[in-house]
């Protein structure tokens, strides 16, 4: 069965009938990024409890407050220079901003002279939702369709995941091709070629425009190649069951495989400069506070924040099932390991 946005899907099945079979790589673009139909670039896209999925962002405020801390702790390494900006590539609502903003302008205010905010954001619509989000910042936020030099700290959450991909296993790959004027998958054999361009290409970007500092990509993954990759579709908090239902009204996601994005990353000069779990890295932050090294810790104060924190650290929970990658760049070396990797194994 297929079904979804028809306008997608007569566009998707035209092209498919004049062209001949396409990678599932240019279907997910289509999906998730027709300019038009696509379920993000059309700000159909909703996160959280009345959306299709949750992220570590919708979960609550304290997500942004503990990488406000971590972004807090890289200003002062690097000199608390006072062009510091932070890069956010997959802003969503430009929640997760207002989140680490306004907990800098409380807690670092120091640091909150000195930073801009900067959002690589190249759907309007979304970009629209993020400036409502925003509004009291003023001229502190920036918008940019793509990445611009900057020095500080690049951040994403849930970005490589959504970059489109090729299935590729075993020198075959699936194409999406059409049975009459349904979807199906058609097997060819293929060259040994990357699987995630996109995503490989998205880290050459920033390692080429990051002049000094580092990038915190967080995401779901994994380090054995030989993992069976798995598309997931979502749609209203479950997974949708074929990957031809709900066209354009579905998120569509692939595990990230780290290796290759930080062969990638050192490939283009970037260093690793921690790897760990999302329980470790966010225990790290949680430490640094409550040690009152800065004189602040983290208002854990209500049930609900303590609920917050228990669904972001908890193994079972986003505690496991979500990595942190940093890297780093012309920051010289580091006695001790960024505040997140204090803990990592
Ligand atoms: C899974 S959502 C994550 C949203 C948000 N970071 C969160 O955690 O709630 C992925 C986001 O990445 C955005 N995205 C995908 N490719 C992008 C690109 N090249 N530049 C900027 N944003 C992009 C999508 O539009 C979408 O908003």
């Amino acid at each position: 069965m297929q079904t979804g946005n028809s306008a997608l899907i007569q566009l998707i099945r035209s092209e498919i009938k004049n062209h001949g079979p396409q990678t599932f790589a240019w279907f997910m673009q289509q999906a998730l990024y027709h300019p038009e139909h696509g379920y993000y670039s059309s700000g159909r896209c909703a996160i959280g409890r009345k959306g299709d999925y949750f992220t570590n962002v919708s979960v609550g405020p304290r997500f942004g407050q503990l990488l406000a801390s971590q972004f807090s702790e890289i200003w002062e390494r690097l000199g608390k220079m006072n062009d510091f900006v932070i890069v956010e590539q997959g802003a969503h609502d430009g929640q997760f901003a207002r989140d680490v903003l306004e907990f800098v302008q409380k807690r670092f205010p120091e640091f909150f002279d000195a930073l801009g905010y900067r959002i690589i954001e190249p759907f309007p619509i979304l970009e629209e939702r993020q400036r409502r989000m925003l509004d009291a910042f003023g001229d502190k936020v920036e918008w940019r369709e793509s990445l611009e030099p900057f020095a500080g700290v690049h951040f994403s959450n849930e970005l490589l995941d959504a970059m489109p991909v090729r299935l590729i296993s075993d020198g075959t790959e699936k194409l999406v091709g059409l049975d009459g004027d349904k979807f199906v998958f058609v097997e060819q054999p293929v060259e040994k070629t990357k699987f995630n361009q996109a995503a490989l290409e998205s880290i050459d970007q920033i390692a080429a425009n990051l002049q000094r500092g580092y990038v915190i990509a967080i995401d779901y993954g994994f380090l054995d190649e030989k993992l069976e990759r798995t598309v997931q579709i979502r749609a209203r908090h479950r997974n949708v069951g074929s990957t031809f239902e709900q066209i354009g009204y579905a998120d569509i996601t692939m595990s990230v495989d780290w290796r290759s994005i930080v062969e990638r990353a050192q490939a283009n000069g970037l260093r690793v400069a921690g790897f760990t779990d999302q329980h470790h890295f966010l225990t790290g932050i949680i430490s640094l506070l409550a040690s009152g090294d800065r004189g602040q810790s983290l208002p854990i104060d209500s049930r609900k924040a303590k609920r917050e924190l228990q669904t972001l650290l908890h193994p079972e929970m986003l505690g496991r099932a979500f990595q942190v990658l940093a890297l780093a760049k012309n920051v010289g070396p580091e006695t001790n390991p960024l505040v997140g990797f204090k803990f990592a194994r």
